[in-house]
């Protein structure tokens, strides 16, 4: 396994350009399965993840070339394939593939999902949208296979769970008829989703809302989409340089939806405000608590940056409480910051935090993408070096989260 090493106490101040976003760029890898053509992505993020889907992408006959940034895709040659575990389990946005597969092949198959171990992650309501679309879906132990042709109908979602929602959308595109998502989940990732298939000939409108609507269309063909930046890894530098002290300028942010974050930051006493396509943040010398934060999906605060917010609090001034509503084990990052010298009591989905002035440094460990770039946030603010290991995890998200930070003065490297 390897680390990120962090020699701590150093003010973080400079400027970046924000990377490509994750969630948004996963949902548009299943989606090109269902462009017959050439699909050319721009400010794609070299993370793992996006490099494991490719990969899975590939035993379906998806060509890609990726270089700089710039992602090509040929999907003329794609055929089914049935995803078994060893590809299932390398990312959880391989689970959309069951989807567009399904939307192009009329036949799909895939072992249970993986992703980060955040909660028991179900897909039973995948599966009620795949049924509400007239797939003929067997479960077995092993996975699941979707046979039939997708009709487009009314899918009502319980819960508005963004895969699902995505899983919804990519099977619906080229359905027979029309397809209404009552419930679907408003994240900004579905509605750049939803772009990124109208520009390949999608018909689809009411994304960002709660009811989608798909005209169902023959088919899809070969475009070029340039992806937004990452709100989450926006978020989590923001933060570094919000734990430190420092100052930040966060370029390529102009059309980013911080929501939930930047008010939330600026509770803490951070100057955060909007530049043309940039956002500064200019911190306190000592951040402080906040009362009340509760994740739950979006417009509220998103789950994906609540580890972090936990590891800042850590160091506030005054006592502070964050509820966790999404994912039910997601607090894995507490007992590592308690290491560091965090105060810190779980309560069922709430964590009760009494600020310290100082961390010290630590060896931690992540047990999942946003916990591990939490750590490392604790790590830059904490006294002494902090060795995080899992550093696997927080490159599935993170373009070399090191040499980034680094350019802001950060003591970083990533050992074996
Ligand atoms: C996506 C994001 C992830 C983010 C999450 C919530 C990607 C690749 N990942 O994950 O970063 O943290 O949204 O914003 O975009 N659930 C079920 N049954 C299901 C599906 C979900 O019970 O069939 C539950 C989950 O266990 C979880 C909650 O619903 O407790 C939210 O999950 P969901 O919105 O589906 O998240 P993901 O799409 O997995």
């Amino acid at each position: 396994m390897s680390y990120v090493k962090i020699e701590g106490g150093n003010k973080l101040e400079g400027e970046l350009f924000l990377q490509g976003s994750k969630n948004a760029v996963l949902p548009i890898l299943a989606a090109s399965i269902l462009c017959r053509g050439k699909v050319m992505l721009h400010h794609c993020p070299d993370i793992s993840d996006v490099r494991n889907l490719l990969y899975t992408l590939s035993f379906s006959g998806v060509k890609s070339t990726f270089k700089e940034g710039l992602l090509e895709l040929d999907t003329t040659d794609a055929k089914p394939y049935r995803f078994g575990p060893e590809l299932a389990g390398k990312t959880r946005g391989g689970v959309l593939l069951l989807g567009a597969c399904w939307g192009r092949f009329h036949e799909a198959g895939m072992a249970y999902p993986g992703g980060c171990v955040i909660g028991a992650r179900p897909i039973d309501l995948h599966c009620r949208v795949f049924r509400q679309l007239g797939a003929i879906l067997t479960e077995e132990s092993e996975g699941v296979m979707l046979r039939g042709c997708p009709a487009g109908g009314r899918v009502m979602l319980s819960y508005p769970s963004v895969g699902a929602t995505e899983n919804a959308v990519l099977a619906a595109v080229c359905a027979t008829g029309t397809t209404v998502i009552c419930g679907a989940a408003r994240e900004p990732e579905i509605t750049e989703l939803c772009r990124f298939l109208n520009s390949a000939g999608g018909r689809i409108r009411g994304m960002g809302t709660s009811r989608i609507v798909i005209e169902g269309v023959n088919g899809l063909y070969g475009t070029e989409y340039t992806v937004s930046g990452d709100r989450i890894v926006a978020g989590t530098y923001l933060a570094a340089a919000a734990v430190t002290a420092g100052e930040v300028c966060l370029c390529g942010t102009g059309q980013v939806c911080l929501n939930g974050i930047l008010e939330c930051f600026r509770k803490m006493g951070n100057r955060v405000y909007r530049e043309g396509d940039s956002v500064i943040l200019r911190a306190p010398k000592r951040l402080r608590a906040v009362p009340g934060i509760v994740t739950a999906p979006y417009p509220a605060f998103p789950t994906d940056m609540q580890s972090q917010t936990v590891a800042m609090l850590a160091m506030a001034e005054g006592e502070s409480c964050v509820t966790e509503t999404v994912f039910e084990s997601r607090f894995g990052v507490v007992p590592e910051l308690q290491r560091m010298g965090a105060d810190i009591k779980r309560i069922g989905r709430s964590v009760f935090i009494r600020g310290t002035e100082h961390l010290h440094g630590a060896t931690v460990t992540a047990t999942d993408l946003r916990s591990g770039a939490a750590l490392v946030l604790a790590g830059l603010a904490a006294e002494g070096e902090t060795c995080v290991a899992g550093y696997e995890y927080i490159a599935r998200g993170y373009e070399d989260i090191c040499g980034t930070l680094g350019r802001l003065g950060a003591m970083t490297v990533v050992a074996e």
